[in-house]
């Protein structure tokens, strides 16, 4: 293998090669135009209301070419394989940027039509590396940018409303110097995975396989808090995560965060009220609010939002003292008719990214629980926003995502309503993945539910149709593949696409405050936190030995951190699509991955 170094300079080279003459964004007389994208037909569920209103502002996304997003990904696999001697050697913000910067070229080609259409560098909001641009125009200039025409959309079952077009185009001379732009075609609804409801209904369906956990980590789990079964406090956790007695050593280097989108506000009198009854040692403490793109933090107690204090309290509450942050970030996608104001009408993880990329410092850990089914997200957006996740994953940060709640599918209470229709035009029956969990450079966590531990239905689960299965999981989902029938399920999902959730944790009856009240809440959206929890002890003890953080979590716990994960073995499968869905088996399978934390022996394996 080439050493970084070396690396670097052979990207330099190449760049070299790129480079024109300056005298930037010349004028150039764009001549044909050509289809960028088009969809066959709109999105099942979505009926076209009626024009846009040719002055509501969008917010445009215009994704140009990265130069070497190849070298990034070979980088970030060596710094996070236990086995390679860069293990733990985390690029810098810089060096990231380097080698995602768009060639000159195609910067060049995008400043020069954004020029023709009247637009000034000031008006450009770019991202560091310089691979995004966002302008905010009315809807009037997209659609000459675009040739196209905008329209309002209704999603018919939620009345949700999207300004979308099914189509654009581009200068053909341009084509090369675009990968994407956003919002056009994409007619994502992203959801929190929290949920208070319960679901004896679909409980009882789903047709229970519980097999007792052969593990000798049973004797432990035996002196579990009855209570736990029923209801999930930070003592449970820390009793079935093993993390009880660690004490912390390295507490002012390490730091944890948590996303939060939808206007969910982490309120923080609840945490306070939490704290009293859960975690009395740290009442004093809380967390840092840090805004992006306008997300507000109101502290009203009817303001405080289920999923934003689920995630902080059950985060922040295993990790005391770890310095924390929540981020608010604003802009949700439907399409308020009333309101010409500027508006983000994209989905938001980008904005986020892009924010996050921007910092020098980012917490070493980070937990999202928020996600939809991949194919309302265009592919080449999807891509575009996984490969940012793999620029904070290469600088040493641990990206953890919930795997969803509606098992292989995308619900479970009404047969009719979740028939997993794929919108490609063929309306056929497919397996919903989730995105964000299924890009290949973050770590997906399932849900678990009981003690002993036993697999959840709605832990979503599956294979990606967008990413294929990456070298790390390989000897892993071959053995999985090993263990259900030929042509199981066959045609319903994609057998070389990228297999999820990675790990899993509890995700019912987590016990959270809410404008003063305490609620059972639950969902992978509980799980996720709690997984990143564990993660962030564990940093606690590599930083407290010099070391760097755990970084990228998947390659390590493939190769070995799976002899530290409780294996779960049986439970409920995750039923979705009209079929039951996958078991939960001995080794990883599409419903718990490799399993859930045993703290002690993680830390044992990995610091
Ligand atoms: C919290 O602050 C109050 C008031 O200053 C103090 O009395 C109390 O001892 C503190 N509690 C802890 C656990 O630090
Ligand atoms: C998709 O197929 C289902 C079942 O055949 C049908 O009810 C539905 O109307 C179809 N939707 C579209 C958009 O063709
Ligand atoms: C799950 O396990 C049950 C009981 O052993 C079995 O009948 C079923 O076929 C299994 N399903 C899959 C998808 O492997």
């Amino acid at each position: 293998m080439l050493p970084f170094r070396k690396l670097l300079t052979l990207v330099l080279l190449v760049s070299q090669a790129w480079a024109i003459p300056s005298g930037a964004a010349e004028r150039y007389d764009f001549k044909e135009y050509k289809v960028k994208e088009a969809l066959l037909r709109p999105p099942v569920g979505w009926t076209l209301v009626g024009e846009a209103p040719p002055d509501h502002t969008i917010s445009l996304r215009v994704g140009l070419p990265q130069s070497n997003f190849e070298a990034l990904e070979q980088h970030l696999f060596e710094v996070s394989d236990p086995d390679h001697s860069r293990y733990g050697q985390h690029l810098s913000k810089e060096e990231v940027e380097e080698l995602v910067a768009p060639p000159p070229e195609s910067l060049k080609m995008v400043n020069a039509w954004l020029k023709a259409h009247g637009f000034k560098e000031i008006e450009l909001d770019r991202s560091p590396a310089k691979d995004w641009v966002s302008i905010k125009v009315p809807v009037k200039i997209a659609e000459q940018m675009l040739r196209t025409k905008y329209h309002i959309w209704k999603h018919e079952e939620s009345g949700d409303k999207l300004v979308r077009t099914t189509s654009y185009s581009l200068p053909e001379e341009l084509h090369d110097h675009i990968e994407v732009i956003q919002p056009t075609t994409m007619f994502s609804r992203f959801n929190a995975m929290k949920s208070t409801i319960h679901w004896p209904e679909a409980e009882k369906k789903a047709s229970i396989t519980y097999k007792p956990p052969t593990t000798a980590s049973n004797a432990r789990l035996a002196a579990v808090d009855p209570s736990c079964s029923s209801e999930i406090t930070i003592s449970c956790l820390h009793q079935l995560y093993n993390t009880g007695g660690y004490v912390q050593k390295a507490t002012e280097k390490n730091s944890i965060g948590i996303t939060g989108y939808l206007e969910q506000f982490a309120n923080f009198a609840d945490l306070k009220l939490f704290y009293e009854e859960q975690v009395p040692e740290a009442v004093n403490s809380t967390f840092e609010v840090v805004t992006v793109s306008g997300g507000l933090n109101p502290q009203a107690p009817e303001e405080a939002g289920f999923e934003a204090n689920l995630d902080v309290q059950f985060a922040f509450g295993l990790t005391h003292p770890v310095p924390g942050t929540y981020w608010t970030t604003g802009g949700r996608p439907p399409f308020k008719p009333d309101l010409t104001t500027p508006e983000n009408t994209n989905e938001p993880y980008a904005d986020w990214v892009d924010f996050v990329l921007k910092q020098k410092t980012v917490p070493y850990v980070i937990s999202t629980s928020y996600g939809e089914p991949e194919q309302t997200v265009p592919e080449a957006y999807a891509r575009r926003v996984c490969n940012s996740f793999a620029q904070l994953s290469a600088r040493g940060v641990s990206l953890i995502f919930a795997s969803g709640d509606g098992g292989v599918g995308d619900g479970w209470d009404d047969p009719e309503r979740h028939r997993c229709r794929t919108n490609d035009g063929r309306n056929i029956t497919r397996f919903l993945p989730t995105f964000p969990t299924t890009c290949p450079y973050v770590t997906s966590v399932g849900g678990t539910t009981g003690v002993p531990e036993i697999s959840v239905f709605f832990s979503g689960g599956g294979f990606s149709d967008y990413w294929p299965r990456p070298a790390y999981q390989d000897r892993h989902i071959k053995e999985w593949f090993k263990t259900i029938p030929t042509d199981l399920y066959k045609d319903l999902y994609n057998p070389a696409g990228r297999g999820f959730p990675d790990v899993a944790a509890q995700g019912t009856n987590f016990r959270v405050y809410v404008g003063g009240v305490a609620f059972p809440i639950g969902g992978t959206s509980a799980s996720s936190p709690a997984f990143a929890a564990v993660v962030a002890l564990l940093n606690d003890a590599r930083l407290a030995k010099g070391r760097r953080p755990l970084g990228f979590l998947n390659p390590v716990l493939y190769a070995k951190g799976y002899a530290g994960l409780n294996d779960i073995t049986g439970g409920h499968p995750n039923p979705g699509c009209g079929t039951s869905g996958f078991n939960s088996t001995v080794g990883w399978d599409p419903i718990t991955g490799l399993g859930t934390p045993d703290f002690v022996k993680l830390k044992e394996i990995l610091t």
